[in-house]
């Protein structure tokens, strides 16, 4: 304190009435912890922290024994000052007190003194306390929310695969069917076969005319030179209808896959395409043609099976955008860190109305119990954690194109919370 234009002796009383105004507790005690001086507010800290003013109150201890910490008064008496934190139970208050303590090094005519001034952070303490909580119930909040949005794909997905299940049955029933009805033929076939083989053998055992003409007349009456072509030819159309069944199967487990779990992988997108178009082929087959024009693409950094449910439900609303007989076209390219991917249709269109509403979960134009309204909506959510975009261009009457930019590599930590 400089003495300005002020006496020291007046000086020494207001400086007395201000420290009894401070709010801040303040203390000044000597080399072995007896008190000299308190002010006013120190005196209401010890009560808060007794219940009562405690007495007598002549050494610091007696105040509270961790207000002052030996190893603070070593730091203070060493260095001068010692600022910290101390946290003491108070009485009858729910929480401790928080003070915040500078504790400096006086001298006073030559003997060592200490100055102890604090500030209640209680409320600090408490509104971090607060925020914490809160910062706490919102990361759950979000965990539960991120649960129920991984759940609603995961059941969208399911429902789809649903009702696509009669249009999938049907696609498999179909080469079961012929290769099944190849089965019958193969195994009338090989009876043939092995009865000519038992001819050949006797024939071989006892030669003749007789076995000759025998051997021409099995061979006339079985065809066997039809079989020898029919034969290999049978057998590969089996071979191709199982193998169709096979990745048929294959797609369906693919697709129906949770990505939960599995993470982020580095996959091709034309396969993706391909195998989701193998599943929903039996939708959009009757509204006419796939044109394909796949580019050049790298394999990207992403969760494909829901990037497959992605391109499902463009496809199925291109699909259903088709009242009679048009044309989806399914092209891909690449440009530096991006690929994309264009699905359009030359059906119904979207009024320019809708364009804007597209996107929000339950909007749909189409009856009840066709359409849920969730297809986009999912779409959307997968695209933007995908860290990409769904651009939409339509004009009532001409049809549709869904453009789907997806970045190659994803920024560090693609799944973090
Ligand atoms: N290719 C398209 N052509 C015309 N309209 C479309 C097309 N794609 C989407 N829409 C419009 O956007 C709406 C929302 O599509 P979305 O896929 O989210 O739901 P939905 O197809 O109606 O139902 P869901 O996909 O849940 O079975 C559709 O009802 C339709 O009006
Ligand atoms: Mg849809």
């Amino acid at each position: 304190m400089r003495f300005v234009n002020g006496s020291r002796s007046e000086g020494a009383d207001l400086l007395d009435s201000l420290a009894d105004a401070l709010h801040d507790p303040m203390l000044v005690f000597d080399a072995g912890l007896r008190v000299l001086y308190a002010n006013d507010a120190a005196f209401q800290l010890v009560a808060r922290l007794h219940g009562a003013t405690p007495a007598p109150l002549d050494v610091v201890g007696a105040w509270h024994p961790d207000l002052v910490s030996p190893a603070a008064l070593a730091v203070a008496a060493t260095e001068g000052e010692w600022v910290g934190e101390v946290s003491l139970p108070a009485m009858s208050e729910a929480h401790p007190i928080a003070l915040r303590v500078q504790l400096v090094a006086l001298r006073s005519a030559g003997e060592a003194r200490y100055g102890f001034v604090a500030r209640d952070v209680s409320a600090d303490h408490a509104r971090r306390d607060e925020l914490s909580n809160r910062n706490a119930e919102l990361k759950e909040a979000y965990r539960k929310l991120k649960g129920a949005q991984e759940q609603l794909i995961q059941s969208e997905k399911l429902a789809s695969i649903g009702q696509l299940a009669a249009g999938v049955a049907h696609e498999i029933n179909n080469p079961i069917g012929y290769v099944h009805s190849n089965l019958g033929t193969l195994a009338d076939y090989s009876r043939h076969l092995l009865t000519l083989i038992g001819t050949y053998e006797e024939a071989l055992r006892s030669p003749g005319p007789a076995a000759t003409a025998e051997i021409a007349e099995l061979r006339r009456r079985f065809d066997i030179d039809f079989v020898v072509d029919d034969l290999p030819a049978l057998l590969s159309e089996s071979r191709e209808g199982i193998e169709r069944v096979r990745k048929i199967v294959q797609d369906l487990k693919d697709f129906s896959r949770s990505d939960r779990g599995d993470g982020w992988v580095v996959a091709d997108i034309h396969r993706g395409l391909d195998s989701t178009l193998n599943i929903v082929w039996n939708e959009i087959k009757y509204k006419g043609q796939i044109v394909k024009s796949f580019g050049d693409l790298p394999a990207i950094e992403c969760l494909p099976s829901e990037l497959n449910q992605v391109f499902m439900n463009i496809l199925m609303n291109a699909a259903q955008a088709i009242s009679d007989q048009g044309i989806i076209t399914i092209s891909t390219g690449s440009d530096g860190g991006h690929v994309w991917v264009a699905i359009g249709d030359d059906g119904e269109g979207i009024p320019e109305t809708n364009l804007l509403r597209i996107f929000d979960p339950f909007f749909t134009t189409k009856p009840v119990g066709k359409g849920t309204g969730l297809g986009l909506a999912i779409s959307y959510g997968i695209v933007a954690k995908h860290n990409g975009r769904i651009d939409v261009t339509s004009t009532p009457g001409q049809g549709s194109m869904f453009r789907i930019v997806l970045p190659v590599k994803q920024p560090a930590a693609p799944a973090a919370e």
